[in-house]
This record gives C-alpha cells, sequence and structure tokens, in this order.
C-alpha cells in the first residue's frame, strides 16, 4: 500500500502573479529613477521635509499587502523628494559622492541575482577577486596582498585596526583578547584624522585614548618629527607604539600627510602603517592628484572608498592589505558548516568571508566593476582632476571677493571660507542653513582655528563652474541680507 502524503500549498511564493503587469510597472519605476538623474538640475539640491511627510513616516506599516504601483507612489511622493540630495550638482557638503546611472543598473542587477558574496564558488566572487586585482594594481601592491569590499572606510578603519592588533600581539589575541601586553599598545595619527579612526581604537579594544595625535603643520599635514618623538616618549615611558595612521586627504581641508616620511618612520620603528585614503587614495586615477599621493604604496594597509571620488553609488569601502596571510588570520574561523571542498559549490577558498566579520555580504563589487568598466579608470580620474579645478576656481572666486574670507586653500578639492561680518560664527551659521534651504547650493560647515567655516567639497562629477558662482553668489546675496539685519 502507497502512503498518502498530506499535501502541502503551493502558496508562499512572493514573485507576481501577473508578470506582464510587472514587467509595465517595473519599466515605470526605471524611467521615474531615470527621470530623477536626467533632469536633477531642475530639482532643489535638497528640500526640507513638511511636518505631513514626516508623520506619515511615524505611522505604522501595517501587515495588509499594498499593490506595486502604490508603494511606488508613495516613494515617489514621500521619499525622492525629500533625499540627501548628494545626486544634484549643486551638492557640496560633507563627503559624498553623486553615483552614476551606470552603477544604478549594476544595483538592480545586482538586486535580481541577490548573491551572497561571503564565499562559495560562483562568478559575483570571480568579479570582486578582479576588482581586488585591480585595486592592487593601482596602488602597487604585490599579487599576495588581499582586499575586501566593505561598507565604508569607517569599517575599512576599524578591520585594519584588527589587522596590526593581530600582527603584534599574534592570533592568540583573537582568543584571549588584547590583555595587558595589548594595553600597552599605542597608535598614533594626525589631529586632522578622521575621528572614525579613534573609534576604531576604541571599538578594537585598545580604548581612543590609545590613540596618540600628533600636531600638525599649516596645512593640516602631519608632522612627522613630532611624530617620531611622541614614539620616543612612548617607548620610554614603557609603552609600546604598533601602528600609525597617516592620511590622504583629511576630512575637514583635503591635507595629504607626507606618506612617504611617515612609511620611513614605521620601517625604522617597525610599525604598522595604515592609510586613511577615505577619497584621496583614489586620486591615484588623476594625473595631478597622483604624484601628491607619493609613498602610498609602502603602506601596510589602505582604507578607501568608492562611494566618494569613485562615483560608486553607495556603499562601497574597500580595505587593500599587503600581507594577505595576515590579513586572513585575523579572521578566518573555521566553521563546520564553512567546510571548504575542492569541488562542488564549496570550494573556491579562502573566502571573502575569511578576510572580515561579514559572512553576508552583499555584491558591491557588481556597481564598481560596470563602473570602471562603463566609463573607465581614465574618465573617473579626470572628473577627480576636474573636481580639483572647481576648488581652484571657487578659491579665485572668494580672494576676488572683499566680503569673503579663505580659511583653507584648496589642497585637493576642498575649500573652507566664511562670510565677513560681525558675530561671523552665527551668521554663516545661518547662511550655510539658509543655503541649504534656498536649494541652490549646499555646503556644509566646519571649524577652523575657533572659526566657523563654510566648507564646499567638490566631489559630484556633474558640479560645473556655474554650480561653483551660485555657490559664491548665493553666500554673498544672504552675507549681506543678514549683515543688514544686524543693524
Ligand atoms: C578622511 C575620512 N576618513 C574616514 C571617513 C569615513 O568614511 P565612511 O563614511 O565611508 O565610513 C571619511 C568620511 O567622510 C573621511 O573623509
Amino acid at each position: 500500500m502507497t502512503k498518502a502524503w498530506p499535501p502541502v500549498a503551493n502558496r508562499s511564493s512572493l514573485d507576481p502573479e501577473d508578470w506582464t503587469a510587472l514587467r509595465a510597472q517595473a519599466h515605470r519605476m526605471l524611467d521615474d529613477m531615470l527621470d530623477y538623474v536626467a533632469d536633477i538640475r531642475e530639482r532643489p539640491v535638497w528640500t526640507p521635509m513638511p511636518q505631513a511627510v514626516r508623520d506619515h513616516f511615524r505611522a505604522d506599516i501595517g501587515d495588509e499587502p499594498t499593490p506595486l504601483e502604490e508603494v511606488h507612489r508613495e516613494f515617489m511622493d514621500t521619499v525622492l523628494p525629500y533625499a540627501g540630495g548628494n545626486v544634484h550638482p549643486g551638492f557640496m557638503g560633507w563627503v559624498q559622492g553623486g553615483g552614476t546611472v551606470t552603477g544604478m543598473l549594476a544595483e538592480m542587477l545586482a538586486g535580481g541575482l541577490n548573491a551572497n558574496l561571503g564565499g562559495r564558488d560562483h562568478a559575483p566572487i570571480e568579479v570582486e577577486r578582479q576588482m581586488v586585482a585591480w585595486v592592487r594594481r593601482l596602488f602597487g601592491f604585490p599579487e599576495s596582498a588581499s582586499g575586501l569590499f566593505v561598507t565604508g572606510t569607517s569599517m575599512a578603519n576599524l578591520l585594519a585596526v584588527l589587522v596590526a592588533r593581530t600582527a603584534r600581539l599574534g592570533t592568540a589575541a583573537r582568543q584571549d583578547g588584547i590583555g595587558p601586553a595589548g594595553q600597552k599598545l599605542r597608535a598614533y595619527a594626525s589631529r586632522a584624522a578622521h575621528g572614525c579612526v579613534a573609534q576604531a581604537m576604541d571599538l578594537a579594544g585598545f580604548g581612543s585614548d590609545a590613540l596618540h595625535l600628533t600636531p600638525v603643520d599649516a596645512s593640516s599635514r602631519m608632522d612627522v618629527a613630532a611624530l617620531r618623538g611622541m614614539i620616543a616618549r612612548d617607548r620610554a615611558a614603557g609603552l609600546e607604539p604598533f601602528l600609525v595612521v597617516g592620511s590622504a586627504g583629511t576630512v575637514d581641508v583635503g591635507a595629504v600627510d607626507d606618506l612617504r616620511a611617515i612609511a620611513q618612520a614605521c620601517r625604522d620603528e617597525g610599525l604598522w602603517f595604515h592609510i586613511d585614503g577615505a577619497y584621496g587614495a583614489l586620486g591615484m586615477l588623476s594625473p595631478t592628484v597622483a604624484p601628491r599621493l607619493d609613498g602610498i604604496g609602502e603602506a601596510d594597509s589602505i582604507a578607501f572608498d568608492f562611494h566618494k571620488w569613485g562615483q560608486v553609488p553607495y556603499d562601497a569601502g574597500f580595505l587593500l592589505v599587503k600581507d594577505g596571510r595576515q590579513h586572513h588570520e585575523s579572521f578566518a574561523s573555521p566553521a563546520a558548516y564553512l567546510r571548504r571542498e575542492t569541488r562542488g559549490m564549496a570550494a573556491g577558498s579562502p573566502w571573502p568571508c575569511d578576510f572580515g566579520p561579514d559572512l553576508s555580504r552583499g555584491f558591491r563589487a557588481l556597481k564598481t566593476w560596470f563602473t570602471l568598466k562603463v566609463h573607465g579608470a581614465n574618465a573617473i580620474g579626470a572628473a577627480i582632476t576636474h573636481s580639483c579645478e572647481l576648488a581652484k576656481y571657487l578659491e579665485l572666486r572668494i580672494a576676488a571677493e572683499p566680503a569673503l574670507e579663505l580659511l583653507a586653500p584648496a589642497q585637493l578639492n576642498i575649500v573652507c571660507f566664511r562670510y565677513r561680518v560681525e558675530d561671523s560664527d552665527r551668521i554663516n551659521a545661518d547662511i550655510v542653513a539658509a543655503l541649504q534651504e534656498s536649494g541652490i547650493a549646499a555646503p556644509s560647515m566646519t571649524t577652523l582655528d575657533d572659526k566657523l567655516a563654510i566648507r564646499a567639497a567638490l566631489f559630484n562629477h556633474r558640479t560645473e563652474q556655474a554650480d561653483v558662482d551660485a555657490l559664491v553668489d548665493a553666500v554673498l546675496r544672504l552675507g549681506l541680507r543678514f549683515r543688514r539685519s544686524l543693524d
């Protein structure tokens, strides 16, 4: 007698019932995003979100299904108009790339594949490996160097600190923790280094105070003589220097440390040399910026982002480590359920999950691979060169306006300045907020020598001379208006 198995109904699939209707809707969604980018200049850079829209997001999502076209409409009405604005050529705040349509389309392909790049033997992993090889060549690293896509440079810096820690303390530190030997370890970066370097020390268990900050010169570059002095004093005090983090493009003013001099200091002292090249490292693609990065190939590790000057859509951070073995030893964690084979899907070891903490990893490599293949590295380099030229132009415009004061000249693509006025910090902060709300341009702010600065960081490949003019003209107009309000 054959056993009668109970039937299991097929009702869990989330695929559409009507693929023809879905296809039409998908094309509408694609068209909307192509229009968004194509017509971006017709929009304000940024639009403050009305309270009603904010309240809309505070409501419960609900349990009932909503047709795709309705959710798409909701997105078009409530999300897209109030996005951060970094696609717009007038966006000049913080450090944000503009993305490309190529990258956007590649994101759609990656979403469709739904690839998990933690490991296993499949073509997406080979794409990431091809990108790792490209990065290696860019920085003149050897074949044995390893690399990994991560969210961003904050994460890449953290992983680099962990690799430097394991290189110094040995792999036992992965089980035992940093212990008394680790508590003596000290790292160094300049006062102008990004805050995520101190945070990396905190997260790695050293505490942020274990990062000693060197003074900087007048251009915000690390004072390497002072670095050597600090290392000597720390050694004399019984501490153990182990890591120096150089900056290739500081966040405030775009300073590039003397990487060759730091490399020499690290060699002399036997220290790990890591470079935070969040945006500056890709300056290697620009014939005018690359010479400024002299010595970058001497580093033990480099952290940088493709989503900044590389114009790849968010997020696409990267860590490159010269000694791939040390990188591997810092993260590889054998587990029965991750067993490797020489054939079948479990082949192809080592896997990306052996080089970082993420086991589930998206296909960040694809949008980067598409960007490089479709546009070519030279075009990305040309956009980098152009943004530095625009920064020089902005500097000229500031110099020609008596009402404006240059606070930090363009070293790369960042210019800091302010409107000359009494109560300068308050008025300049008001100018920046009013500018952002006007939708004309969106610079951000920073503080340099206790002075609040308007900070224009030119990263977007769409930004042109006219956008820089619009920024300057609007600052002058707003400055005059606020100055009059003081009278
Ligand atoms: C110099 C520098 N380092 C690190 C970071 C952090 O990078 P991410 O935002 O990709 O984590 C930034 C961000 O702007 C930066 O400018």
